[in-house]
């Protein structure tokens, strides 16, 4: 019977070589440091450390090179995050239309133990006929109540739990 912790490593593993194999692609072609970033917080959710340096040895360059890189950029993480993640828009359109009721039922569910997910304030979607306006992860809600935008926060975070 497999453990628990041996399950971990074995997932770690197939990430690892997932990545690896996305590092080989990429490196096949020039001008793409940010596809293999990108790969790795795909496979972790974050820029893992370890995954980093592969991405640093495939391109000949340092971890903090890369890292210099990286930072430049508001899309990638440097610590795990939650599942999901809430993007509030708070620009004019969304204010006007209910945008704080959201972000604060948001807030307040996210920092209730063990919600699973992050808020985030944002300027502007680009969903401004939709407001007010939200991104769970990559999906795009608007016209919502806070209620409702906490349900399909929810919604996202039951499916992550169950592996979808
Ligand atoms: S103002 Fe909220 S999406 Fe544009």
């Amino acid at each position: 019977m497999a453990t628990q912790s041996g399950e971990v490593e074995s997932v770690e593993a197939a990430k690892y070589a997932a990545l690896q194999v996305e590092i080989e692609e990429c490196k096949a072609e020039p001008g793409t440091t940010l596809d293999m970033l990108h790969a790795v917080q795909r496979q972790f959710g974050y820029l893992e450390p370890r995954a980093v340096g592969m991405v640093a040895d495939a391109l000949g360059i340092t971890k903090a090179q890369l890292y210099g890189v990286a930072t430049f950029y508001t899309m990638f993480f440097f610590e795990p995050k939650p599942p999901v993640i809430a993007r509030v828009c708070v620009n004019l359109s969304c204010h006007l239309r209910g945008a704080q009721d959201i972000l604060h039922t948001l807030e307040a569910a996210a920092t209730a133990d063990r919600s699973g997910f992050e808020v985030e304030e944002v300027m502007c979607l680009g969903l401004c006929e939709q407001a007010p306006a939200l991104l769970v992860n990559e999906v795009a809600v608007g016209q919502v109540s806070a209620a409702e935008a906490l349900e399909r926060v929810q919604a996202s975070v039951a499916a992550c739990n169950e592996g979808g």
